[in-house]
């Protein structure tokens, strides 16, 4: 039997929640008490359990029971929660910010800690790799539903914002044929759409919009007016939260104090603004929103974060610090999170996907 020198390891999860998330940490959990007999910890709501007293809590097998096809985080997260620059408010209710990073450094020493599992998407990685820099032993885990960072293949997360709007989209095309209307529904993905072209060509959108494809309204107005004319008078809308029109920039809903430019959001109801009068159809709009974020995991997503957490826990036997687990041609692999965290994952416009799409006449405004 091959004998394990005994490790006391911290998982950590930060940013946005992401279906999927249970699976990693469940995964955590088993691998290193399972496999190799280590002792673990959680970090609730992100960093502050390495900040705030009675924060870090113990896992165990039972801790990790039954949470495979729960959304969410068992430990709980937030975006408010850098480390280098935590938010509070002083004694005048105004917002400060504060740097606890060295705490975090001392809590690691404090708790004889010899790694951290750091589950995050590209804001979180960013941290870690700042910790990486200070020292400290970390491996990272991505996460997100946007399928955005180019290091790995995809995310867990994604496949279940998929099957979530391609529902959505089932859905509408019902009360869109009804009614004739133009249903244009405004999905998840930063930068990138892939949340918009997947679940878009999956769910029947008649156009779909995307970042790295600003748009033309007139380009819309005809597609419509063909569909309306040939005997379809109703269409789907599928537009990435990203998507600009040709020399527009991007639509930003309230500024968060985790993020000074805010979150991107509105462009729905902006392109729905644009269309008004110009096609001969009601128009109506939906803000799929964080419902994209919930629900129970795809197996494909509960399969991807197992493995993930499993070769994550297998980084640190190996002393392989400064790495993040990652899908390569459907194997798992490692790549460094500076490496990771340095190039986004978007769409080509020039792609198979994007052809595939074209060639079954959707419009993308362009
Ligand atoms: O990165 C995941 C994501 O859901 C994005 O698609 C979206 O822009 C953002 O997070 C929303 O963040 P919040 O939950 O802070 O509103």
């Amino acid at each position: 039997m091959q004998v394990h020198q005994h490790k006391r390891i911290a998982v950590v999860n930060g940013g946005g929640d992401c279906p999927g998330l249970n699976a990693v940490i469940r995964a955590v959990v088993k691998t290193a008490i399972l496999r190799y007999g280590w002792e673990v910890w959680g970090s609730e709501d992100s960093f502050d359990g390495l900040i705030k007293p009675g924060k870090l809590i113990p896992m165990t097998l039972e801790t990790v029971r039954g949470i495979l096809p729960r959304g969410g985080t068992i430990l709980g997260t937030t975006n408010r929660g850098n480390p280098f620059r935590y938010p509070e408010r002083n004694e005048r209710g105004e917002i400060v910010f504060q740097d606890y990073s060295e705490r975090v450094i001392q809590k690691v020493k404090e708790m004889n800690l010899d790694a951290m599992v750091l589950i995050g998407g590209d804001g979180t990685l960013t941290i870690g790799q700042r910790f990486c820099e200070r020292g400290l032993p970390i491996v990272g885990v991505p996460k997100t539903i946007d399928q955005d960072l180019l290091a790995t293949e995809t995310t867990f997360g994604f496949d279940t914002a998929l099957k979530t709007v391609t529902e959505s989209l089932d859905m509408i095309h019902t009360t869109a044929e009804s009614h004739e209307r133009v249903m244009v529904i405004e999905v998840m993905g930063r930068n990138a759409g892939w949340i918009a072209l997947e679940a878009g060509i999956a769910g029947g959108a008649d156009i779909i919009l995307i970042p790295e494809i600003p748009f033309r309204v007139e380009k819309l107005v005809e597609k419509i007016e063909a569909r309306r004319v040939a005997g379809r008078p109703f269409s789907i809308v599928v537009v990435s939260e990203g998507a600009t029109p040709v020399g527009g920039s991007q639509i930003y809903r309230e500024k968060g104090i985790e993020d000074p430019f805010g979150k991107l959001g509105g462009i729905g109801a902006i392109v729905a603004g644009m269309l008004g009068s110009r096609v001969q159809l009601e128009t109506r709009v939906v803000v799929l929103g964080h419902l994209q974020r919930g629900g129970s995991p795809t197996a494909f997503d509960r399969l991807l974060g197992t493995r993930f957490g499993v070769a994550a826990v297998d980084l640190i036997a190996k002393n392989q610090f400064g790495r993040m687990v990652a899908l390569d041609d459907q194997k798992i692999t490692s790549v460094t999170i500076a490496e990771a965290i340095a190039r986004q994952r978007l769409v080509n416009p020039q792609g198979e996907i994007v052809q595939a799409a074209r060639a079954i006449g959707i419009c993308f405004g362009d």
